[in-house]
């Protein structure tokens, strides 16, 4: 049969010579003659004719009556099968291409994607180099001056003892041991700061410790009031400062102020705030919180907001409320930290504004919220009153003054200024290392007078002291430095 097949696969030209009669006389002949050959004979013209085109053929009848017919095809037989490979490796060829083509497509925009990303992280870098601190380096210069601070007051706490000082040994080979420790984990992440500062806190814990079992050798601390008490006489002194951290927006954000929300509902809990200004140390327009100090070590967690604008570093927050000086006016905004909005809008009565009267050193604080367990202060200075401090008790709620005491304090020759208790207190730069409480007035009594407890700092201009009744700190922003002072109370109430 495959001559057949050929004839039906491509060749058009098949001649083939027969002899007629057998086209019609042999009913027994194959399904080949039969079918192909007798059905298109009818077309033919005569088998007389067809002999004459046909040629080259030969045909015979073979024993059993078959039309026998061999077609002897020219050399140039037609390669269908390799035609067919060709076709097939064609087709083939083709799919490889297309999926090759596909996955070339896939590769460009993977490469595009690419190229976004790595310009992505290009910009990060940048900015990083520019505006940024690894804070991780930051972090472990912060807790090296805080364990140096230790190991001074170890030396010290050693040469005033007498006798045994097995105790106060032990403490200063820890102390170093943490040195070195600080030193190792500089190379490592960041999350070892919680660790170490935990570790820190154990360790001033115990040299407080330590220190308070010298006995009658030294001044004793009074037993610290109840958190939020104000059964105690004032302020007798401050500890040395804590360094908590950089402001989030780094080196050049010297301005600003944070501290901790205190809410009298829910004492325990309040977010921690930290509002840098502007590096021109007069716009207020970013701000952030975090839920827990952890977070704010980490810097993690955190919620920015903008504003447009607060001015100066007098904000403070209260009762989940931020309360700011108005950029270029004499107005106070209360804006709600649960979304961000500006609620209420109040100008101050008289107040003096856009640095008539701010702070010695510090700019665009002529208006100085603060806060303490009786609510919300604000520290100001009017024309009538020449410059001097005005304390005014304000309603959280509608910001109208309730109350106002005139001082004899002039503003501009005062560092700062906070409320713990209903009275005020002034600090003031004694050097580039310290600054000095100096001043009070009381609005219980309407007394004032002066006072002289040393604060140290770490840099040198102090820009905001807020105070939080519950913890008892003091929050100060030192040129761009968190920092946090605890308050030792004189005991007995005046
Ligand atoms: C037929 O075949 C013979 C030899 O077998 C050849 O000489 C002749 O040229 C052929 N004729 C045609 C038309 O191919
Ligand atoms: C590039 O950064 C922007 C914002 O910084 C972000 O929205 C975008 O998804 C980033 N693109 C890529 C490809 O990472
Ligand atoms: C201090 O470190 C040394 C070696 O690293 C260790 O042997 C010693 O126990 C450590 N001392 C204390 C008190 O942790
Ligand atoms: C006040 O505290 C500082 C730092 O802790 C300390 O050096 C100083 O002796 C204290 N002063 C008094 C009077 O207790
Ligand atoms: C503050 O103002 C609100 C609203 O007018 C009022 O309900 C509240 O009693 C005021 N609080 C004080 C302490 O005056």
């Amino acid at each position: 049969m495959s001559p057949g097949l050929f004839c039906l696969l491509g060749l058009p030209f098949l001649f083939c010579q027969t002899t007629g009669s057998l086209w019609t006389s042999s009913p027994t002949s194959s399904s080949f003659s039969d079918s192909v050959f007798s059905s298109s004979s009818s077309s033919h013209p005569g088998p007389g004719s067809v002999s004459q085109s046909l040629s080259n053929f030969t045909g015979f009848e073979d024993d059993h009556g078959t039309c026998q017919c061999s077609i002897v095809l020219p050399d140039t037989t037609f390669p269908v099968q390799r035609v067919e490979r060709l076709e097939l490796t064609a087709h083939v060829l083709s799919q490889k291409f297309e999926k090759e083509l596909s996955k070339v497509r896939e590769y460009v925009q993977l490469i595009s994607v690419y190229e976004k990303k790595l310009s992505n992280l290009t910009i990060r870098i940048e900015i990083m180099e520019k505006d940024t601190i690894s804070y991780t380096e930051l972090d472990f210069e912060l807790i090296k001056m805080e364990v140096k601070e230790m190991e001074k007051l170890i030396v010290q706490l050693k040469g005033s003892f007498v006798g045994s000082t097995v105790i106060v040994d032990q403490l200063e080979v820890e102390i170093r041991n943490m040195t070195l420790l600080v030193e190792k984990l500089e190379t490592l992440d960041k999350n070892n700061v919680l660790a170490i500062r935990r570790e820190i806190l154990a360790l001033k814990t115990r040299l407080k410790e330590c220190e308070a079992s010298k006995g009658d050798n030294g001044p004793v601390s009074p037993p610290p009031p109840a958190p939020g008490s104000c059964g105690h006489g004032g302020i007798m002194n401050v500890s040395k400062p804590a360094v908590v951290q950089l402001n989030w927006r780094g080196f050049a954000y010297k301005y600003g102020a944070w501290g901790r929300d205190y809410s009298p509902q829910n004492p325990e809990g309040g977010l921690y705030w930290v509002a840098p200004l502007n590096t021109d140390g007069r716009i207020l327009e970013y701000y952030r919180l975090h839920k827990t100090l952890d977070d704010l070590l980490l810097y993690i967690n955190a919620q920015d907001y903008r504003i447009t604008y607060g001015q100066g570093g007098g904000t403070v927050v209260y009762n989940n409320y931020m309360y700011v000086n108005w950029y270029n006016t004499g107005n106070i905004a209360k804006i709600n930290l649960n979304n961000n909005r500006a609620e209420v809008t109040q100008t101050l009565p008289n107040a003096a504004y856009n640095n008539r009267f701010s702070y010695a050193n510090v700019g665009w604080q002529d208006i100085d919220l603060a806060v303490d367990e009786q609510g919300l202060w604000v520290i100001y200075s009017t024309e009538a009153s020449t410059g001097n401090m005005v304390i005014s008790k304000l309603n959280d709620t509608t910001l109208v003054v309730l109350n106002t005491w005139y001082t004899r304090q002039y503003k501009p020759s005062a560092s700062n200024a906070f409320m713990i208790c209903g009275v005020l207190y002034a600090t003031r730069t004694l050097n580039t290392k310290a600054e000095e409480i100096f001043y009070y007035y009381d609005t219980n009594t309407g007394r004032e007078g002066r006072l002289a407890i040393t604060m140290q700092k770490m840099q040198e201009r102090v820009q905001s002291i807020n105070y939080h009744p519950i913890e008892q700190k003091l929050f100060v922003y030192n040129d761009g430095y968190l920092l946090n002072y605890d308050l030792i109370f004189n005991q007995k109430p005046k």
